[in-house]
């Protein structure tokens, strides 16, 4: 398996970062994950466009050389490690760089950004995306910038594992009493035909999937309210799905122990999964 890191493509088990790159040290950079079907990358601009946001958003200078290369390195990487056929994700990562000695404000003169991707096969998770998954509450503890996909993923892996530990596939956050998202998906509910999402604000990461979903939702003809889920409406709920590009259009059918709706994957999720495995097919 090789990865490209700065300018080069090497097997993984050689791929180093310096111990003072800022990744490391402070969680100074941003990630994205694009998927990647029969060689075809899924929603590539978008995921690029949403990464340059990131860069901006934390002021990291990426060359526009090397800028223009993301796609490319990705493709090659994909033909590499000869993932052409079939399902494949790429991780890119970019941080700020490595600099030296350690100090909070960013380096002045700028350092080289750190650019990393790698690639691997995938396998959509088409079991549960018919079952419908199990899920826990807890609270969203993360800080007030979630729309920058940053890889400082700390709250979100401790959800996950708190989901792990109570033997579900994932778990629901909530903020100031209501739903914000997953710790690795965006939520939508249903109510009396309607779809709700939280609004693209700086409490959420704008998933791309997400948006591709609201796209659907319109061509259904599917109303939408961008107004969040209060967790006291969760149980009155007629339907609930995560988005998210490993995700997919996934249902989810049980809560803290108790029913979503009828307790199996609804009509307008699966609506909505259909017309997403044709985006993802290229049809
Ligand atoms: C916190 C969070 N929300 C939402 C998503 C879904 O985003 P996307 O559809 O762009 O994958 C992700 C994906 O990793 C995520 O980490």
């Amino acid at each position: 398996m090789q990865v490209y890191i700065n300018g080069s493509f090497i097997p993984r088990e050689e791929a180093m970062i310096s111990a003072a790159d800022r990744g490391f040290l402070f969680g100074d950079g941003i990630y994205e994950v694009i998927r990647v079907v029969e060689d075809r990358f899924v929603l590539a601009d978008e995921h690029l466009a949403r990464m340059d946001e990131g860069l901006r958003g934390l002021s990291i200078q990426l060359s526009s050389e090397i800028r223009n290369e993301i796609l490319n390195i990705a493709k090659e990487l994909i033909q590499r490690n000869d993932l052409t056929q079939g399902q494949a994700s790429v991780y890119i990562q970019i941080t700020r760089g490595a600099a030296w000695p350690r100090t909070h404000t960013y380096p002045d003169p700028k350092v080289q950004p750190t650019v990393y991707l790698s690639a691997a096969s995938f396998k959509p998770h088409t079991g549960l995306h018919e079952r419908g998954v199990d899920a826990i509450t807890v609270p969203d503890v993360r800080w007030a910038r979630c729309n920058l996909k940053t890889v400082n993923l700390l709250p979100n892996s401790m959800a996950k594992q708190r989901a792990a530990e109570a033997g579900v596939n994932s778990a629901v956050m909530i903020r100031d009493g209501v739903i914000t998202e997953s710790p690795n998906a965006n939520i939508f509910g249903v109510k009396g035909g309607v779809l709700r999402t939280y609004p693209a604000t700086n409490y959420i990461l704008n998933g791309i999937t997400r948006q591709a979903v609201l796209k659907i939702a319109d061509e259904l003809t599917i109303p939408v309210k961008l107004e969040p889920v209060n967790e006291s409406e969760l149980f009155e709920l007629d339907e609930l799905f995560f988005t998210g590009t490993t995700t997919d259009i996934q249902p989810v059918v049980n809560i803290d122990g108790k029913k979503i709706g009828s307790g199996k994957p609804g009509e307008i999720c699966r609506m909505i999964q259909k017309r997403y495995d044709n985006l993802l097919a290229g049809r």
